[in-house]
Parts: structure tokens; sequence; C-alpha cells
């Protein structure tokens, strides 16, 4: 599984880089675990250097930060042991960097400098993120394309003992943290006449940023499992092959659920009991830690609740929202000072009711993975969930390969889909109740019995 392999972004608070390192860590790690003998082998180590912190966070992710660009290469070595994949997305403009000569050091020379230190470091493979159309008669000798064309030939001269990978994209749409207004326009009139002659031509010239990453994450990733096509040792990627890389082979599925303004009925619905063990699978087999509630289905668990309701007429399948735990006073995790009002804390789930087709079980189970990495277990914990949404149905897969990347997409997907403003804890739970102190019928908890209730917030 690609969970021994570790990787290093460089230009992580760029564009694409902030694509690629979201998508490296949302595929390599948001672990949870009621079992920490085995979070650490669903997570691979992501490094990123960078002068600034970069936006997505991860427990998987080590940042190294220096604003001085030319003691990067001595950063890079200094990671140990190695990691597998380098990924560059490092570039500038003239007009930030002020001046050609202050951008070919950035796009050209601290490029160049990396790729040297990550070879002579013994990194296997260098992703780099080069440019489209620089190699025309006319357009080789533009200053920009000397400069990808000078890092282009450096990596390739290098030989990686794995592979050299290049990607050359066209436009790159997306939202800049700097919105520049050439660019802008450029986005436009790249968006618009793809709209008008249809997207294959947009495919070929202007691959959104989300694309563009995931492409070099896809090529990466082949690279690291010996299966880049041909056994290339240098594979450039171009137009559609970028598209099919990053779009096709990805599934289309949507990465956002739900409205874009909140939740909406049945949601948010709520459960809540001890944490139990389950199969086991999940840490073991899956390298995604599940932290089962109990499912009773048999009897409505508190007066107030309804479980065979509930339960019965929700479909099985994946579901996003909030968990909340009360963790033992000597949980290494517990993060709550003795002064704080409430014992409990929460943090962002995923979670599957159902019967896990691929391992045809034949109870139904709720099984939740919270969105970060615990060192020690919680069995017995109380957990208090607040469901918020779905994402898919449950399926039957052809090989466990598949049914992770499956749930490592569903990760990404409530990870997403809770940053937005009308999806936050405080806004779906304005009552509390996830940090309330005890509930308010004072039952369901601590009977080992788990509760379930819909529609009631
Ligand atoms: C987000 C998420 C999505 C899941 N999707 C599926 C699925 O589509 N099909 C399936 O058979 N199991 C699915 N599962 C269940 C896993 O197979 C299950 O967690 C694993 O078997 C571990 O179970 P265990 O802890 O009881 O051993 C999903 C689990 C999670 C957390």
């Amino acid at each position: 599984m690609a969970s021994q392999s570790s990787t290093l972004v460089i230009g992580s608070t760029g564009l694409v880089g902030s694509f690629i390192l979201s998508t490296l860590l949302s595929r390599s790690s948001s672990s949870s675990s009621p079992s920490a003998s085995s979070s650490s082998s669903g997570s691979s180590p992501v490094y990123t250097i960078s002068r600034r912190p970069p936006k997505p966070a991860g427990a998987n992710l080590t940042t190294i930060l220096d604003p001085d660009l030319t003691s990067w290469p001595s950063k890079l070595t200094s990671i140990s042991p190695a990691p597998t994949t380098v990924y560059s997305a490092l570039g500038t403009t003239r007009a930030a960097a002020g001046g050609i000569q202050n951008q070919w050091k950035v796009d050209h020379d601290a490029n160049v400098e990396l790729a040297k230190a990550a070879k002579s470091a013994g990194v296997k493979n260098f992703v780099f993120i080069s440019s489209a159309g620089t190699r025309g008669v006319l357009a080789g000798r533009a200053p920009y394309s000397q400069m990808k064309n000078g890092v282009e030939d450096t990596i390739t001269s290098l030989g990686f003992e794995g592979a050299a990978i290049i990607l050359k994209p066209g436009f790159i749409l997306g939202q800049r943290e700097q919105v520049r207004w050439a660019e802008e326009k450029g986005q436009g009139v790249v968006r618009a006449l793809g709209r008008w002659v249809g997207l294959g031509w947009q495919d070929n010239f202007g691959q959104e940023a989300e694309v563009i990453a995931r492409a070099a994450v896809k090529a990466g990733r082949m690279a690291e499992e010996g299966k880049v096509p041909g056994g290339k040792k240098v594979w450039v990627i171009e137009g559609g092959e970028i598209v099919k890389l990053g779009r096709d082979e990805w599934k289309d599925r949507p990465l956002l659920a739900g409205t874009p303004s909140g939740p909406v009925p049945p949601f948010p619905l709520r459960m809540s009991g001890p944490v139990i063990a389950g199969f086991g699978r999940g840490s073991k087999e899956l390298g995604i830690p599940t932290a089962n509630i109990p499912v009773d289905t048999s009897s409505p668990s508190s007066a107030s609740s309804t479980p065979d309701q509930w339960l019965n007429s929700t479909p099985s399948g994946v579901y996003f929202g909030y968990a909340s735990l009360k963790l033992p006073a000597d949980h290494p995790d517990r993060n709550i000072s003795n002064s704080s009002s409430s014992k409990w804390e929460v943090y962002p789930m995923v979670m599957s009711i159902g019967y896990n087709p691929f391992y045809k079980n034949t109870v139904r189970s709720a099984e939740v993975h919270i969105l970060r990495r615990f060192s020690a277990d919680f069995y017995g914990s109380q957990m208090r969930l607040l469901i918020t949404g779905y994402i898919r149905e449950e399926k039957d897969y052809e090989g466990l390969d598949a049914l992770i990347r499956d749930i490592e997409f569903d990760c990404e997907v409530a990870r997403r889909s809770l940053e937005r403003e009308g999806w936050r804890a405080e806004k779906v739970d304005a009552g509390g109740w996830l940090l309330q102190e005890e509930e308010d019928d004072g039952e369901g908890e601590g009977n080992g019995k788990g509760n379930i209730e819909g529609g009631k917030l």
C-alpha cells in the first residue's frame, strides 16, 4: 500500500501546490482511531517546505518554515528518512517577484537546487509542475520558457531511481489567493471558450488547478508503485493526459455533499453511545480505523427516541458530520483544561451505516472515522454524533484498494463540505448538544447501548 511512502511538497502555498498537499493529506492520512497501534499504518508522512504555513492541515503533516529559499535544499536533505517523492509546484510571477531576475531565482534556481538535493538525498521520484508550450521555436526563447526548460532539463538529466515526472499544463484555472487582473481575464476567456466549443477544448488548454494537482499525485503514486507507462524514467504529461489522470482516473465523484447553505431536514440527526469494538478490520486491513457505536435496532433505548423508525427509514450509506468525545482524563490526546466547562471535544467525522457489503456483514453497524489521528485507543469513551448529511450509498468492491480509495475520498468530501460556513459545528449544533455536559434526559450514555434520534434539533 502507498502508506509506506512519504512525500514532500514544495510550493504548497500556491494554487496547484495547495491542491497537491490537500490531495496527499486526504489520501494518506485522516486517520482516526480507537485502536492506536494501527493508526500509523494508514498515514504516510507528508512534509512541506515553505515561507508561510500552508492552508491544508493534517495530523501527518510536518511543515518546515524558512523564509530563505536558498536554504531549502539543505532543509530537504535533513528530512529523514528521505521522502519517496518530491512534488514541486514552486513558481511565481514576474510582477510578484519584482522582475525577471528575481523570478528566475525562484522558478529556475530554487527548483534546480531542490531537484539536485532531492537526488542526492535518495528521493526516488520528482514531480515538477512545469508549463505547456515552452518548447516551440519562438516560445523557447522567451525567458519564462527558458526557466521552465532549464528545470525540466535538470530533472531529466539527474536520473531519479524511480521517475522524473514533468506536468505541462496550459492555463491554470481556479481562484488564486492574490487575484491578478490579467490572469483573471485569461481565465474568463478560457472558461468561456471552453463552454462555447465544448469541454474537449478546455481540457487541452485550461485544466483546472485541482485536476492538475490530482494528476500530479496520481502520477507520483504510479511511480511509487512502479506503474509508469512503458516503464519510462522521464514521463512528460501534457494536455488530455493530465485530464485523464486528474479527472477520469479519480472517478468523477463530487467533492462536496449537501447544499451550500447547510444541512436540510431530516439532518442533523443524533446518535450517542459508548465506543465499542468492531471486527477490527478498519485498522488492520484498511488502515482507516473506525470507532463503532452500538446500533440497537431491536428496541428504543430511551423513551424519547425511536431507533427502529429512525434507522429503518434511514438508507444505509456513508454520512458525514461531527463527533464529540469524552476522553478519559489520562488520555494522551485529551485537550481539555481542568477549568473547561465541557469535557467533550468535537471533531469532523465520516461514517458508514449499514451492512458493509464488501464484508457481507449480517448485522447493521455504525462505524465512525474521525478526521484526526489519535495516539491511544478510546474504547468505552462516550461518543456523540451529529450527522449532518449523506455522501453516497454503501457499495461492494472488486478489491480492498477500491474500498480504501472510496473511503479516502469520502474523508475529503466530509472535510471540504464541513469547512463551508453554514456547516461549521457552531452553526449546525446551535443548541450546543455536542458539548453539553450531560444529556437533557440523562439517559442513553453509559448504559452500553446506543441512542438514536432523528429530526429533533
Ligand atoms: C466512510 C466510510 C465508508 C465506507 N464505505 C463502505 C462501503 O462502501 N462498502 C463497505 O462494504 N464498507 C464500507 N465501509 C465500512 C468498512 O468496510 C468498515 O469500516 C471496515 O470493514 C471496518 O469494520 P470493523 O471495524 O467492524 O472491522 C465504510 C466505512 C467508512 C468509515
